[in-house]
């Protein structure tokens, strides 16, 4: 699957999520959960609320409209009122770089 460069690693801190915008792609939300980098869908399965302006809460991003939980590692919702899984995305950092997998 193609992949595409993000940013560096660096830029984002343990335990706080980053949006990032893909052309003709859907918003992606990466994670630092303790130096382990993770990325979903940004959009809410719930609504349309962007969970890069959630919060991180041990395994499990919180929802800032009205926080429903999903499972970072696995997008898996967690609690209501989010009920459907987000998409998650495989990614990997090389030489300080993160790359995402997505089909364009
Ligand atoms: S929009 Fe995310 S929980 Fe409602």
């Amino acid at each position: 699957m193609p992949e595409i460069k993000a940013f560096n690693a660096s830029e984002l801190a343990p335990n706080k999520i980053r949006q990032l915008l893909v052309e003709g792609h859907s918003p992606i939300a990466i994670y630092n959960l303790d130096g382990e980098y993770f990325a979903t869908d940004d959009t809410c399965t719930h609504g349309d609320a962007s969970l890069a302006e959630g919060d991180i809460d041990g395994d499990e991003v919180v929802c800032p409209y009205h926080m429903g939980t999903f499972d970072i590692r696995t997008g898996e919702a967690c609690s209501a009122p989010c009920a459907f899984p987000l998409k998650t995305y495989n990614l990997r950092v090389d030489d300080g770089i993160i790359y995402i997998e997505i089909n364009l």
